[in-house]
């Protein structure tokens, strides 16, 4: 009896978690503070100049994905997945910096647009153009699930958008 208890016990905690994490989860997940603010000046210097780059990079990929340009493709996506914020040497005290102003949820998204880019690299280095796009879309993805997350303030557009296929 004891043991059915427990399991019953624990059934409950597992489905108040469940319930929990879709009642609040998304309400948190799109009205997380924007990062900008809680950065030190050296880090948001460092992030914008990144940004702006990443930018640049992502136009360029357009523009070889277009005209099968796989090498242009190739190189820009490894130059942002190797100059990258976070993939940079980053001083002890930077790293100490960001992690207090970053969640875990800023630096998963950040690990995943890394990761991204290196297999849109890799695909237009097989010069397999049916993956570059699909690599292609998933990096606009990164860029608009941060920035509705974590950059409001610098993109106020974003600001109360819902992701597709949630309507309240
Ligand atoms: C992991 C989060 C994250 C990802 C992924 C991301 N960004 Fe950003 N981006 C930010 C944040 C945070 C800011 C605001 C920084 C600030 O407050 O100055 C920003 C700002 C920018 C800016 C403005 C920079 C400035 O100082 O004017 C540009 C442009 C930009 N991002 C482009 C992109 C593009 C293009 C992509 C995708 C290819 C991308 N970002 C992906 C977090 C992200």
């Amino acid at each position: 009896m004891n043991v059915k208890q427990n399991k019953t016990f624990a059934a409950y905690v597992i489905a108040a978690a469940i319930i929990s994490a879709f009642a609040i989860k998304p309400v948190e997940a799109k009205e997380a503070d924007p990062i900008g603010p809680k950065l030190t000046p050296r880090l948001k210097q460092m992030l914008s100049e990144e940004m702006l780059s990443v930018k640049q990079a992502s136009k360029q990929i357009l523009d070889g994905l277009i005209v099968g340009d796989h090498s242009l493709v190739a190189t820009q996506a490894q130059q942002i997945h190797d100059s990258f914020i976070l993939a940079r040497a980053l001083t002890e005290q930077d790293k100490k910096d960001l992690t207090k102003a970053a969640p875990p949820e800023f630096l998963a998204l950040d690990g995943q647009f890394h990761v991204t880019a290196k297999k849109l690299s890799e695909a237009a280095l097989h010069k397999d153009y049916e993956l570059q796009r699909f690599y292609y879309s998933r990096l606009v993805d990164s860029c608009q699930t941060c920035h509705t997350q974590f950059a409001t303030d610098k993109f106020p557009a974003f600001s109360g958008a819902q992701p597709e296929g949630h309507s309240h």
